[in-house]
C-alpha cells in the first residue's frame, strides 16, 4: 500500500467523528486533503467547517462547502488534522505546512483533536522531523540564537529563494538537532520567547485519538 494509499484511508475512517449538524475543524496537509474530499460526500449533513489555512478554504469552497471564521464559531465538536509526528502520548510535532499557528488557533477551540496519519509519522519522542516554529521576521536571528543554546540548529525556511511567508504575514524556522524530553514544558518555554508566534509542538493541544493508517488497516489510538 502507498503512502498516499494510507492517507486515503485515515482521511475516509475520520468520517465517523464528524458530528452531524455541526461545524467542524479542518487541519492543513496532504492527509487532510484527503479527508477534505471525503467530506465533500457529507457536506449536505455538517453545517460547514472552520478552517487553519488558506489552501484548506480554498478546497473546502470547491467543494461547496462552507467556511466559518473562528470569532463566528463557537467551541467546535472535533478538529481533524494531520501530524508531522506523532509520540505514544499523543503529542505532535506540526507545520510541515507551515499552518502551525491557525491550526493550533482552531485546535485550542475543539473539544477532540482527531489526528490522521500514515504510520510513519508515528515516534517514541518528537525531534526527528525539523521542528517548525512561526516567528516574527525581526527576532528571527535573536531565536535562532536561542536554539542554538538549545543544541539546535534552525534555518529560514524559504520558498524560491525568499523567506517563506505564512498566511500570517511571518517567517517560518525549521530548527534540527532538538531532542524534546518534556513536550509541555517544552512549548511552554519556547512559546515565551519574544518574536516566536507559535511553536510547532503540540502538547497542550494534543490528540486525543490518533486514526494511524497501516498496510493492515486503521489502528486507532486514544491517549
Ligand atoms: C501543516 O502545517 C502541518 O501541521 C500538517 O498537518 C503536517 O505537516 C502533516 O502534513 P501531511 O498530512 O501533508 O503529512
Amino acid at each position: 500500500m502507498t503512502q498516499d494509499e494510507l492517507k486515503a484511508m485515515v482521511g475516509r475512517a475520520a468520517l465517523a467523528y464528524v458530528v452531524p449538524g455541526e461545524l467542524v475543524g479542518v487541519g492543513t496537509g496532504s492527509t487532510v486533503n484527503k479527508f477534505i474530499d471525503e467530506l465533500g460526500r457529507m457536506k449536505d449533513r455538517i453545517a460547514g467547517a472552520v478552517s487553519s489555512s488558506a489552501a484548506s478554504t480554498a478546497r473546502l469552497h470547491a467543494l461547496g462547502i462552507a467556511v466559518y471564521d473562528c470569532n463566528e464559531a463557537g467551541e467546535l465538536a472535533v478538529y481533524i488534522d494531520g501530524a508531522d509526528e506523532i509520540d505514544p502520548c499523543g503529542h505532535m510535532v506540526k507545520g510541515g505546512g507551515a499552518a502551525l499557528t491557525r491550526e493550533k488557533i482552531v485546535a485550542a477551540q475543539s473539544r477532540r483533536f482527531i489526528c490522521i496519519a500514515d504510520e510513519s509519522k508515528q515516534v517514541d519522542k518528537l525531534g526527528g522531523f525539523p521542528l517548525p516554529v512561526e516567528v516574527i521576521p525581526m527576532a528571527a536571528q535573536r531565536i535562532v540564537r536561542q536554539f542554538t543554546a538549545l543544541h539546535g540548529q534552525a534555518t529560514l525556511r524559504t520558498r524560491d529563494g525568499q523567506p517563506l511567508v505564512t498566511d500570517n504575514g511571518q517567517h517560518i524556522l525549521d530548527v534540527r538537532g532538538l531532542s524534546i524530553d518534556d513536550p509541555l514544558a517544552f512549548e511552554t518555554e519556547v512559546n515565551q520567547w519574544p518574536g516566536v508566534v507559535t511553536v510547532g509542538v503540540f502538547a497542550h493541544q494534543k490528540a486525543q485519538v490518533c486514526l494511524l493508517g497501516t498496510p493492515d488497516g486503521v489502528r486507532t489510538l486514544t491517549f
